[in-house]
């Protein structure tokens, strides 16, 4: 098969679909791999490494898609690229169709094959090309909230670690999902308290199992929330119920109850946050400050680790690639029904249920 890695183009988006090690393994298997000059450069790979693997490279997106019979890439197509997609190419990449009608309609038109990391699902429901990405957001939410602790960045002026003779630092973790689990791990590494709710006991027993005695778990109740953030210093929020807003465990007058210099880092900002005050923020500008709290609700975490996000992505997306070229999509998901449930758009036709309840259509379902 002819496999095409373009550069990406939406805002501040340094990952790639592939690293060389991924086309390493394409060209021991005879396809053949073209990738776009520069495409890798912001997350570390150059293209001497990808021409040294066996890949070609090409200059323009445009020649990328026109000349490969599957994309592979990392966000969703922007509307640039909309018209370079062409009829029966497989295009495997996030696509979050629920949140764009115009990218599905666009897609819907191209006559291609959309699969969707984000709905590629193992049968104990798990979702295998979501996880690293968790657990990227997880482990920096330590990182980013042991700096906006720091006083020049308003927060308390807290050590998470402490020192001898001074206490460590506390964090209150709300959820012990992946990217619960990822944090609890990173501040129990500084030498911080930790606390971590749940409402599922099965996860609260598992971090009891696994964690050293520093980190303790808790019942998730409202009255016990609001116990906590009186004496915690970072909150890192990652709740999730899958497929609905999270819920607000976090209210708007809890922040009152705070310490002034409270850092909030809420990872589950892109289901709409587990905290009242939270809006969605950026890199550029990724904190704001209501009731001397400090609140961090960048939207996309991992896009400041590029290095880091595109390798553990692509150790998820390659085995899959690589059965997609090596047997074609329909046999590819035929054979492997985590991989068919990635099937989002099919040849003009809609064929996850999910996307037409999104927009209330009544467009007939294929599989
Ligand atoms: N901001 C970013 O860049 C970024 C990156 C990756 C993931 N995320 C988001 O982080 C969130 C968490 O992802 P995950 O992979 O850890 O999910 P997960 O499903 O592994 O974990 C979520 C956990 O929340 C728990 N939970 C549900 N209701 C709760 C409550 N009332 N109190 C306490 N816990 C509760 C669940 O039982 C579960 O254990 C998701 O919204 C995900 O989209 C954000």
């Amino acid at each position: 098969m002819i496999v095409g890695v373009p550069k990406e183009i939406k805002n501040n988006e340094s990952r790639v679909g592939m690293t060389p090690a991924g086309v390493y393994e394409l060209v021991k298997n005879n396809h053949k791999v073209y990738v776009q000059s520069t495409a890798g450069e912001g997350s570390g790979f150059f293209d001497k490494d990808y021409e040294q693997v066996g890949a070609e490279i090409l200059e323009s997106i445009e020649e990328v898609y026109a000349k490969s019979e599957m994309i592979v890439k990392v966000k969703e197509p922007i509307a640039k690229e909309y018209g370079l997609i062409k009829e029966g190419q497989i295009v495997f990449t996030y696509f979050h169709f629920a949140s764009s009608e115009p990218l599905t309609k666009a897609m819907i038109e191209s006559k291609s094959i959309c699969i969707a990391y984000e709905t590629v699902e193992d049968e104990d429901g798990t979702l295998p090309l979501l996880t690293p990405m968790s657990e990227v957001a997880g482990r920096m939410a330590v990182q980013q909230g042991a700096k906006y602790l720091e006083k020049p960045a308003k927060g308390r002026g807290v050590l998470l670690g402490g020192v001898p003779g001074v206490a460590p630092g506390k964090v209150l973790v709300l959820g012990a999902g992946v990217v619960g689990i990822q944090a609890a791990k990173m501040a129990a590494g500084l030498g911080a308290h930790v606390t971590i709710m749940d409402v599922n006991m099965k996860r609260l027993r598992y971090v009891n199992d696994v964690m050293p005695n520093h980190v303790v778990t808790d019942f998730s109740t409202e009255f016990s929330i609001r116990k906590h953030i009186k004496n915690h210093d970072l909150i890192i929020g990652g709740v999730l119920l899958k497929g609905k807003k999270a819920p607000n465990l976090i209210t708007r007058d809890m922040l009152k109850e705070m310490r002034p210099g409270t850092v909030i880092v809420d990872v589950a900002v892109d289901q709409g946050g587990c905290v009242e005050t939270t809006k969605a923020t950026t890199h550029e500008d990724p904190v704001f400050i209501i009731d001397d709290v400090v609140h961090y609700c960048v939207a996309n975490m991992p896009g400041a680790v590029p290095y880091t996000s595109t390798i553990a992505l692509t150790n998820v997306t390659l085995p899959y690639v690589l059965k997609l070229a090596n047997n074609g999509w329909q046999a590819a998901c035929r054979s492997d029904r985590s991989l068919e449930k990635g099937l989002n758009v099919v040849e003009g036709k809609v064929v996850y249920k999910e996307i037409i309840e999104a927009f209330d259509w009544n467009e007939p379902v294929l599989i």
